[in-house]
């Protein structure tokens, strides 16, 4: 089979298709032929882990530590990127009871990955579920990482119809699954991200959207129940003037000082720092492919790449402001 792998760290063009053994599933495992998986901030990262350091990491620097002994200090460990996908059951194992050959699936590996390649082996206890029947493969291999973390996130929240609801950095992968999640809460949503994806925020139906590059939304008299700051971009002590009397700032990327933030708030004020850190679970997965089904959650594209072009991919998610998943095609 064909896979797009990396032997080295670095640029866009370290990706390279290589033909490598079909994997055979062990008695717990379905094999899967994949025929889509994505661009997303994990990938770009693993691509190019040596370049990332404690400080430019988005998260403690003791999980900077655990990432880089798994990833690889110099060269990369993990060859074979892809950490959601969406494909047909080629084969199971003979323990397996949940799937046959012929089901069509979506999933995510997590940070295993692996989905760059035509197959791929999960255990049928994974975070592996029946693919949403209204989409495509394309749109639901892109309807995996984000949508889960962001309705875990979002219901331990406890987000209450009415309530007024910021996603910082709501057109990547969990912001735009947390608009959408927010809105079949019945919050009322303003989508905060680049210039390239505010006509996206708005298509997935935020209620306002704010370009971070010409406004300061911290500086506005509007204030919010919740704040939900995808890469850890807003400080609390700037933060607080928009947040309404009993309201909380939450952290999706988060280093020392927010965590010692969250000990310090949870003791004194009635404004909270939360930190929390999402499974990624196939119950939220299933949970997901059901609000799919119900249309409260959609896949809007922005653009797909056949395999071979898998570094085209890599350079456009990494220069284009995000509007929207980026796709790689394996069939
Ligand atoms: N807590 C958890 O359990 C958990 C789980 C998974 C991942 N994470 C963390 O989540 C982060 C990745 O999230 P993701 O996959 O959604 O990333 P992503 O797809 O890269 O999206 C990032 C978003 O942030 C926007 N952005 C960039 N700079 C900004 C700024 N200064 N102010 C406001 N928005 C800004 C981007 O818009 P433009 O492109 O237009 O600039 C984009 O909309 C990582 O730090 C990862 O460690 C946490």
């Amino acid at each position: 089979m064909k896979a797009i792998e990396l032997s080295q760290y670095g640029p866009p063009e370290v990706l390279q298709i290589k033909e490598v053994e079909k994997p055979v599933p062990k008695d717990n495992e379905v094999l899967i032929r994949v025929h889509a998986t994505t661009v997303n901030f994990g990938d770009l990262i693993a691509r190019n882990f040596k370049a990332v350091t404690p400080r430019n990491f988005n998260m403690p620097g003791l999980f900077w530590f655990f990432a880089k002994m798994y990833f690889g200090f110099n060269k990369p460990n993990v060859k074979r990127l892809g950490s959601e996908f969406s494909g047909v059951v080629e084969s199971t194992g003979k323990a397996v009871t949940a799937y046959k050959p012929g089901d069509p699936v979506f999933g995510y590996p997590g940070q295993p990955m692996g989905a760059y390649a035509e197959y791929l082996c999960m255990p049928e206890s994974g975070v592996l579920a029946p693919k949403p029947a209204n989409m495509s493969h394309e749109e639901a291999a892109a309807s995996a990482y984000g949508n889960i973390m962001a309705l875990y996130l979002l219901r331990e929240a406890g987000i209450q119809k009415g309530q007024k609801v910021l996603i910082n950095g709501a057109s990547g992968s969990i912001g735009s699954g947390a608009v959408q999640v927010a809105k079949h809460f019945g919050a009322e949503v303003t989508a905060v991200c680049g210039t390239a994806g505010l006509d996206y925020v708005k298509a997935l139906g935020a209620d306002k959207a704010i370009d971070y590059r010409r406004e300061d939304f911290t500086e506005s008299s509007e204030t919010y129940d919740f704040v939900l700051d995808v890469l850890g971009r807003v400080s609390f002590s700037r933060c607080k003037k928009v947040l309404s009397e009993n309201g909380r700032l939450q952290y999706v990327s988060f280093k020392m000082k927010q965590l010692l933030q969250m000990l310090t708030t949870s003791i004194a004020g009635n404004k909270k720092v939360v930190c929390k850190l999402a499974p990624g679970s196939v119950e939220d997965l299933k949970a997901v492919k059901e609000l799919i089904e119900a249309g409260e959650i959609r896949a809007i594209l922005d653009k797909s790449f056949p395999m071979e072009q898998a570094a085209e991919a890599h350079r456009y998610a990494e220069e284009g402001g995000s509007r929207g998943p980026v796709v790689i095609t394996l069939t």
